[in-house]
């Protein structure tokens, strides 16, 4: 069996036709550089940047190189902020982040910001720009990490809600010649089902990681989505992956709620989001996490080691009971009803073995 973790790139897709317009000002090479620029576009002396605690170090890149003040707050179980654990000052910046695509009550997020006087910037890194949703237009400016949600190498995108933006020099970037040949191997790998998931695994560490590719700690340049990106993303419907995103997330979620004992955090998701996975909470984690991997199916914890050492968990108890405990379920685009049953079957047959 084999059910990538991602999408897929079908070969059929050289002949479609361009189905997205880019806005070359818009695009960088990744999310963390989109918040870079985004950020110092903005006059942030003396004002905190409030971060949450359950995050990936990647936004802590930019905030640093830029010196600003920052400080973290707690989640709530449902993944939206715990506005109690922000003792901001008037206009200090929250970065919102829509976590793995699921949108939440937007209307009371703005009304709670509002209270507590926070200017907003949307971390929309796994979600897409979606005209029907309000997820990315709610704060200053939003961004977004294409390889998350569309089977691209890089890109990330920032979108100014009340100004255009001019122009910035890019440095163009070259796809990375190891995620192309990954792709292309999963793809093929998904088309004959062969389990290449235990193989990756097995080179975990021989190779450079995705992290390293991304890592840019730097930021001395700015870097351009790669014209493999772009020639992809022109080619994508995102309304339709939206679509099959939501109706295999809602099918799983089924799926699970009554043939398994799986606890699910969300259960069924509104029209307004474009989840990147279905995430579930599992008391062995870990475990059930190798299990299901060695049968072939994509399942990743989040952020797993990518969580800032700066973060002392004992402080943000719950941002330490979801980072131990979830896992999240691939529900791609390129997955069928067949896929999401053997996913399933896979976890009832672990609850029976584990
Ligand atoms: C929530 C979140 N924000 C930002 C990023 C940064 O995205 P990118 O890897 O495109 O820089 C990531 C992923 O690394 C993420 O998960």
């Amino acid at each position: 069996m084999m059910i990538p973790g991602n999408a897929v790139l079908s070969p059929s897709f050289v002949f479609q036709k361009k189905k997205n317009r880019i806005n070359k000002n818009e695009l960088y090479k990744s999310a963390r550089q989109a918040l870079f620029v985004g950020l110092s576009k903005m006059d942030l002396t003396d004002k905190t940047v409030w971060l949450p605690a359950y995050n990936c170090n990647s936004v802590l890149y930019p905030i640093k190189k830029l010196g600003l003040n920052y400080r973290f707050y707690e989640i709530t179980e449902d993944f939206l902020p715990n506005f109690e654990t922000i003792e901001n000052n008037e206009n200090d910046l929250i970065l919102i982040v829509h976590y793995f695509g699921i949108v939440g009550d937007i209307e009371a997020l703005k009304r709670k910001c509002s209270e507590k006087k926070l200017s907003i910037v949307e971390d929309c890194a796994h979600f897409l720009p979606s005209e029907d949703s309000e997820a990315g237009k709610m704060g200053i400016f939003s961004i977004f990490s294409l390889r998350k949600q569309l089977p691209v190498p890089d890109g990330g995108i920032l979108q100014f809600n009340n100004r255009q933006l001019e122009e910035i020099k890019k440095t163009a970037t070259a796809a990375s010649f190891k995620k192309l040949i990954l792709m292309i191997i999963e793809s093929v790998c998904f088309k004959f089902q062969f389990n290449f998931i235990r193989l990756k695994d097995r080179l975990r560490g021989k190779v450079k990681t995705t992290e390293e590719f991304f890592a840019q700690r730097d930021f001395k340049k700015m870097n351009d989505a790669s014209g493999l990106t772009k020639f992809i993303f022109r080619k994508q419907g995102i309304k339709k992956i939206k679509q099959q995103r939501i109706s295999n997330f809602n099918l799983l979620s089924e799926l699970l709620l009554s043939n398994t004992k799986t606890k699910l955090p969300v259960k069924r998701i509104s029209s307004e989001s474009m989840p990147m996975a279905l995430p579930i909470f599992s008391a062995n984690g870990l475990m059930m996490k190798d299990f299901l991997r060695k049968k072939g199916i994509g399942v990743d914890s989040w952020p797993g080691d990518a969580i800032s050492d700066e973060i002392s968990l004992d402080s943000f108890p719950i941002t330490k009971k979801i980072s131990d405990t979830i896992l999240l379920l691939p529900i791609h685009q390129s997955l069928q009803e067949k896929h999401l049953k053997k996913i399933a079957r896979a976890i009832k047959k672990y609850e029976h073995v584990g």
